[in-house]
């Protein structure tokens, strides 16, 4: 197969970055255009850089950052286009692309509420896809969900697919960069927790709504389960830490700790089943004080897959219902990887006229 001409939208910024991380040398993609906004035009990934864990990916660490409209785009030839972009910029510039003929993957939240638009994630909710069918070829947008609720959805749907939840209640300790680049100021947060992220609780919970909702025709019937969440920003770098209680009746640990562990809706055989999944998608941690942000935000194989499995750990079962911690990597599975997996899945799929 001819790998797909790609850009990222917002290659600058601290979710653009992690697109170019897992763009650079990606098995169906070419390495993308990256597209830059104000800050960035003009500077080389490399000047701009801000990943520590990673130095800029070599194949394009020296590519410049540019601007390039729609329509020069189209003109180029990009098919899909990875947006980064912030919501403002988003709404317009993504509907044109669509317009235009290019898949348009984007983090941003402007088009996920829209009936026409999937809000997905490959494990949970891959028959969303079926909004876009049938039209190999023709341009159209997929989006991914609020950091957060990514991943809160990965860690309730195996439990969904075998017990009645009815309830969450949800309390998430949200990182820096959850914010972008530079972010929230240092005076703000150092020393300090902040119980507010602007619309944050409101996605969280319409977003899980719409993701575990049924295609019924042309759109989403939003499935009725009542998700209460509280958001707060702390001072960690990368990954969002979740509170979760499930009220109601459980079974016992081992069926909760079984659902998690035989979820791997993405394995074909022993291998995963797009480049960027992860084997498991939901690691139980079995140690009392895991996970963290620190040591468990890069969680996932293989290698190209890390930072894309969701950490649970510190299941409690009481006759009330249960209560576990969870821990995402909120620019990862919750941001550019995620888009990464909605593509390739859509490249399975046939949606952009390709055979894998
Ligand atoms: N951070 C996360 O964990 C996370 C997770 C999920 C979803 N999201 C969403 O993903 C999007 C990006 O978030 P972020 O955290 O990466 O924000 P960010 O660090 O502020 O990056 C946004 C980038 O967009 C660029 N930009 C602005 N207008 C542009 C234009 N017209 N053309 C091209 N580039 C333009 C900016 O470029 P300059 O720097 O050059 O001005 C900036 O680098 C947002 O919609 C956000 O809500 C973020």
């Amino acid at each position: 197969m001819r790998k797909i001409p790609t850009a990222i939208l917002g290659a600058g910024g601290w979710i653009g970055q992690h697109f170019a991380r897992l763009l650079a040398d990606h098995p169906w993609f070419e390495p993308p255009l990256l597209v830059g906004g104000e800050r960035t035009q003009g500077r080389t990934l490399e000047e701009i850089w801000q990943i520590p864990e990673e130095g800029p990916p070599g194949p394009i660490a020296r590519d410049r950052l540019t601007t390039a409209s729609p329509a020069a785009l189209e003109r180029a030839g990009i098919r899909v286009a990875f947006s980064a972009l912030p919501g403002d910029k988003a709404s317009l510039l993504e509907t044109e692309l669509a317009r235009r003929g290019i898949a348009v993957f984007s983090n941003a939240s402007a088009h996920r509420m829209d009936p026409r638009v999937p809000l997905l994630i490959p494990e949970v909710n891959p028959r969303h896809l079926g909004l876009l069918h049938p039209r190999p070829g023709r341009g159209f947008i997929v989006t991914n969900t609020n950091c957060s609720a990514a991943g809160l959805l990965l860690a309730l749907k195996p439990l969904r697919d075998r017990f009645p939840v009815e309830r969450v209640y949800v309390t998430t300790y949200q990182a820096l960069s959850g914010a972008g680049f530079p972010g929230v100021p240092s005076l703000a947060i150092g020393d300090n927790v902040v119980p507010y992220i602007p619309e944050e609780e409101t996605k969280m919970e319409e977003e899980t709504r719409k993701v575990l909702g049924s295609l019924r025709g042309n759109g989403i019937r939003p499935l009725a389960l009542r998700v209460i969440a509280n958001c707060a920003r702390v001072a960690t770098r990368e990954g969002h830490l979740e509170a979760v209680t499930l009220p109601g009746k459980y079974p016992e640990e081992g069926d909760i700790l079984r659902a998690w562990k035989d979820f791997h809706p993405l394995q074909e055989g022993k291998e995963p089943a797009l480049p960027t999944a992860p084997l498991d998608p939901v690691l139980v941690h079995p140690a009392p004080d895991r996970p963290q942000p620190l040591p468990d935000r890069w969680a996932g194989v293989p290698h190209r897959a890390r930072g894309m499995a969701v950490t649970v750990g510190r299941l409690r079962v009481d006759p009330d219902g249960i209560r576990f911690y969870l821990l995402v990597h909120n620019a990862v599975r919750g941001g550019a990887g995620g888009s990464v997996l909605n593509a390739e899945l859509a490249v399975r799929e046939g949606l952009l006229g390709e055979v894998v």
